[in-house]
C-alpha cells in the first residue's frame, strides 16, 4: 500500500449491496475501483449504480460531470488476480454463507499483497468465523454498510478477536474520506451495534400486537408521531443524560420486567410466515398492502432519506 494510503478498492458480489458500495468508493476522486465479475449477469451492476446516480442527478445532488467520473473510475474484470492483484482494500458483499466468505478470502490471499485489507459486509456472522481460514486473520475487518449503501451514512466497523488496530484505523479513515460515517464496534457479536437496537425495538413492537395491545398501524404511529421523530437529533444515551440517570433508573426499575425479553422469534411472526403472510412480497404481513401503497412507502422512504441527508 503506497505510503500507507489505501487508492485501490476490489469489490466481490456486485449485486444490491455491492454495487452500492462500489459506487461509494468509486465517488472518491482519489478511489479507483475494481469489480470482480464471476458471472456474466452481474454485469449489469452498472445499471444498478446508473439508476442509483440518476435519483441523485435528478435531485441535483450530483452533476453529469461527477457521474462520468464514478463510470471512469469502475473498471470490471473476469479475472480474478487482475482483480486484486493492486488491492489496497478488498470488499466482499457476496451471499451470507460463512463457507462462501471464508474461501473467498482464503483464495484472495496469494493473489493478494501482504498488507492488502479484506472487509466483509455480513449482516450478522462472525467476523472472527469469517477471518478463520486465513493465514493473516489480523487483516480481517468487519464493514457492515446499510441499504441503500449510497445514502445510509453508517458503517459499522468491526473488530473481530484478530483484528489489527492498524486495519481497523485505515478502514475508518477509508470510509470517511468516502463520505460514509463509521463507528467503531469493539466486539464482534451479532447484530453488532444498530441491529441489535433496531431489533429490541422489533421484538417489543410485534409483542404488542400480539398481546392485543395495539393493532399494528397503531404501533408504528406510536413511534413516528414521538420518538421517533427526535430520534435523529436526540438518540437512548443522550435522552438517558437529557431526562437523568436516576429518572431512568426509576424507569427501568418500573417497566423492564413487563417488557418482552422472550429469546425465541414470536409465535405470531412464524404464523404469519407459515400462512404466507410475508408482508411487501404477498400484499400481507401485519398489515394489507396493495401495489399502490407499496410504491407509496419505497417512494416516501427515498424521497424522505434524500431530504434527511442532502437537504435536497
Ligand atoms: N440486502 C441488505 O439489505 C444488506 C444489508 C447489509 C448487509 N448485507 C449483506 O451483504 C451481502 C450481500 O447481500 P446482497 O443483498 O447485496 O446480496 P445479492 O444477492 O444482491 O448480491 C450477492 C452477489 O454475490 C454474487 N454471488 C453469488 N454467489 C456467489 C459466490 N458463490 N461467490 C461469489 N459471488 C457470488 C451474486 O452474483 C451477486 O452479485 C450479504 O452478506 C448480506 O448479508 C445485505
Amino acid at each position: 500500500m503506497e505510503s500507507n494510503i489505501i487508492r485501490n478498492i476490489t469489490v466481490f458480489g456486485p449485486g444490491m449491496m455491492g454495487s452500492g458500495i462500489a459506487q461509494v468508493f468509486a465517488a472518491c476522486p482519489d478511489l479507483r475501483v475494481t469489480i470482480f465479475i464471476r458471472e456474466k449477469f452481474e454485469y449489469d451492476c452498472m445499471d444498478k449504480i446508473a439508476a442509483n446516480l440518476a435519483v441523485l442527478t435528478e435531485k441535483g445532488i450530483m452533476t453529469d460531470g461527477e457521474v462520468e467520473g464514478i463510470f471512469d473510475r469502475i473498471t470490471l474484470t473476469e479475472d480474478l488476480a487482475e482483480a486484486v492483484r493492486d488491492a489496497d482494500f478488498v470488499i466482499e458483499c457476496i451471499p451470507e454463507k460463512m463457507e462462501l466468505k471464508q474461501d473467498l478470502f482464503k483464495s484472495l490471499e496469494p493473489l493478494c499483497r501482504k498488507d492488502t485489507i479484506f472487509a466483509t459486509n455480513t449482516s450478522v456472522m462472525s467476523i472472527t468465523e469469517i477471518s478463520e481460514k486465513c493465514g493473516d486473520k489480523a487483516r480481517v475487518v468487519g464493514t457492515h454498510f446499510w441499504n441503500p449503501p449510497y445514502l445510509i451514512p453508517l458503517v459499522e466497523v468491526v473488530k473481530s478477536g484478530y483484528t489489527s488496530d492498524d486495519v481497523l484505523e485505515k478502514t475508518m479513515e477509508l470510509l470517511k474520506k468516502a463520505g460514509k460515517h463509521p463507528i467503531k464496534v469493539n466486539k464482534d457479536v451479532p447484530g453488532f451495534v444498530a441491529n441489535r437496537l433496531q431489533h429490541a425495538l422489533w421484538r417489543e413492537a410485534i409483542s404488542i400486537v400480539e398481546r392485543g395491545i395495539a393493532d399494528a398501524a397503531t404501533v408504528d404511529e406510536a413511534v413516528k408521531f414521538s420518538f421517533g421523530l427526535r430520534l435523529p437529533k436526540l438518540a437512548p444515551m443522550e435522552n438517558s443524560d437529557m431526562v437523568g440517570t436516576d429518572l431512568t433508573l426509576s424507569i427501568h426499575s418500573y417497566i423492564l420486567k413487563h417488557l418482552e425479553n422472550s429469546t425465541e422469534p414470536s409465535p405470531l411472526l412464524r404464523e404469519k410466515v407459515e400462512k404466507g403472510e410475508l408482508g411487501f412480497k404477498s400484499g400481507e404481513g401485519f398489515q394489507k398492502w396493495t401495489a399502490e401503497e407499496i410504491k407509496e412507502s419505497n417512494d416516501s422512504l427515498r424521497e424522505y432519506l434524500i431530504k434527511a441527508i442532502y437537504n435536497k
